[in-house]
């Protein structure tokens, strides 16, 4: 049978119906529920906060010339700024200094290290601003968590030969990789080598609404691609440029630098809208779409097969925000023209007028929090309990005004709760090592630009003042094992 492209339809789906309030809820959770070795921190991502467009010859990445482009972003902004976190990046340790965290996963800019791909010079202000943040991490104490690809690229390699529908690639994603772990490997031990490439295929070359903007009819709209085959080539392309990087590393740095590489996976939960034997394989079917992606696809020679295997994985990481009811339409025909996607399954938050959870912000990001056990247990046993971080997981604000921001008691509950099905699944047993809230700081959130806030820092993007927001405290009163009840609760008008 042909392998289906891996990613799957999320964002897609319309929600319409009622809003249903529910009653909240939370649950008391401490840090010492959780193994004392556990992780905890904050995530970003280069693109997302850096800013510096055009600073320390950095060249354009794709995400700039896309970003760019009328139409393409909901604000109608880019990131040339974002949060300047290339300006302003000490000022954001300190805030991660001051909520206690012990790791900080961010991902390294390609064009700032490697302007020109591997037709150019290795940037040495590239390298710099990445080694500064490193050793001001490490003074304070926070481990380095670093993605080499979290979405961007030089754009020149776009232009060249089509970034991801080029083997090309492979020879540049791996000579990247080696000045990564040549430059920072002393002091990194923890590599993701992607982050989401199920996310980044989907969107790049099945609806095109990430760059390439690659698509065809009926998935999306564009001018030029095939989503009937480019997203099987891109994936081809990217597993093996994943496989060359793991080799890399293997062979030459992971014995004298003794860190470990994964890969982070966008997982959200999945359960059958109806308790029927087709919405059950439905969900099967997601599952191992998302997941086997890396797995499953045609057309490897024996040799690169060989290097697939040798490049298994130190640790998987986990993505997760949200469950969606799964609705089969293999065995029965969908309403929704998405349902022609991979796997033959229709996606919902929805279900005879009320949601899966309380929404967000963020269209199709609902609060579930048994799906953090759901997805857990999921990996756990189809990969042999390989060591898990949960790399993101948090909480969508619609843009606002400060005061209207700060006092973000939804988020609190989310993560309390959360973090309690998380203490549960690891005391069960499951290996996770870590757990990263997505964001440090609110950002600019790709097709949303700066209307979604994720952030337990609301930034005002006028000024760039960081402003803790009731999150950030609640995070730091979490770490330090204060268990008293806590002031933010009483202000709280929440209801316990
Ligand atoms: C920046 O790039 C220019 C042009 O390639 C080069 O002349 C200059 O030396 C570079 N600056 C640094 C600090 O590397
Ligand atoms: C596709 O985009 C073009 C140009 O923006 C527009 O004229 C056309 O109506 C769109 N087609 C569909 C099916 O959305
Ligand atoms: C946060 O504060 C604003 C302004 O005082 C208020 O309108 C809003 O209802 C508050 N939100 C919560 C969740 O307490």
């Amino acid at each position: 049978m042909r392998s289906q492209p891996c990613s799957i339809l999320l964002r897609l789906l319309l929600i319409h119906g009622l809003f249903l309030r529910l009653t909240s809820s939370r649950t008391t959770v401490h840090r010492g529920q959780f193994p004392p070795s556990f992780l905890f921190g904050t995530a970003t991502s280069s693109f997302q906060i850096e800013g510096g467009y055009l600073q320390g010859n950095k060249s354009l990445s794709n995400w700039d010339v896309f970003s760019h482009m009328p139409g393409k972003i909901e604000d109608g902004s880019n990131a040339d700024v974002a949060d300047d976190h290339y300006n302003l990046f000490l000022e954001d340790i300190e805030l991660m200094h001051s909520l206690g965290v012990d790791a900080y996963r961010f991902s390294i800019a390609w064009s700032r290290v490697l302007p020109q791909g591997r037709f150019g010079e290795v940037n040495s202000e590239g390298i710099e601003f990445y080694n500064n943040i490193i050793d001001a991490l490490l003074v304070r104490d926070i481990k380095p968590f670093v993605t080499l690809n979290h979405y961007d690229l030089p754009q020149l390699l776009e232009d060249r030969y089509g970034s991801w529908l080029s083997s090309e690639i492979q020879l540049d994603f791996g000579y990247f990789a080696q000045v990564c772990f040549e430059a920072f490997g002393d002091r990194v031990t923890y590599w993701s080598i992607f982050n989401e490439p199920n996310v980044l295929i989907y969107h790049g070359y099945l609806l095109g609404t990430y760059p390439p903007g690659r698509c065809s009819y009926p998935f999306g709209n564009c001018s030029y691609g095939d989503s009937a085959l480019e997203p099987y080539i891109a994936t081809h392309n990217l597993v093996l440029s994943h496989a060359t990087a793991a080799e890399i590393y293997r062979k030459y740095y992971q014995e004298k630098q003794g860190g470990m590489i994964g890969i982070v996976i966008s997982a959200p939960w999945f359960e059958p809208y109806d308790d029927t034997p087709a919405d059950r394989l439905a969900v099967q079917r997601s599952l191992a779409f998302y997941f086997a992606c890396i797995s499953r696809l045609p057309t490897y020679s024996a040799e690169e097969r060989k290097k697939l295997l040798e490049g298994k994985l130190d640790f998987i990481g986990v993505n997760h925000y949200t469950t969606l009811y799964v609705k089969d339409c293999m065995f029965s025909s969908c309403a929704s023209p998405y349902s022609l996607g991979d796997a033959f399954v229709y996606l919902t938050g929805e279900k005879d007028g009320a949601y899966i959870g309380e929404r967000t912000a963020m269209p199709l990001f609902f609060v579930v929090p048994r799906g953090m056990e759901g997805i857990v247990t999921y990996v756990k046993e189809r990969y042999n309990n390989t060591p898990m971080f949960i790399t993101e997981n948090g909480y969508a604000q619609p843009a606002g005004a400060i005061k209207d921001s700060l006092n973000d008691t939804k988020r609190i509950e989310y993560h309390e709760n959360y973090l309690a099905v998380l203490s549960e699944v690891v005391r069960k047993g499951a290996d996770v090592r870590g757990y990263f809230i997505w964001s440090l700081l609110d950002n600019f959130e790709w097709l949303h630009g700066y209307l979604i806030r994720f952030g337990l820092h609301y930034v005002d993007f006028q000024t760039l003042k960081r402003t803790p927001k009731w999150s950030a405290t609640w995070y730091t009163e979490f770490l330090s094992e204060d268990n008293k009840i806590r002031a933010i609760r009483k202000t709280s008008t929440y209801k316990m």
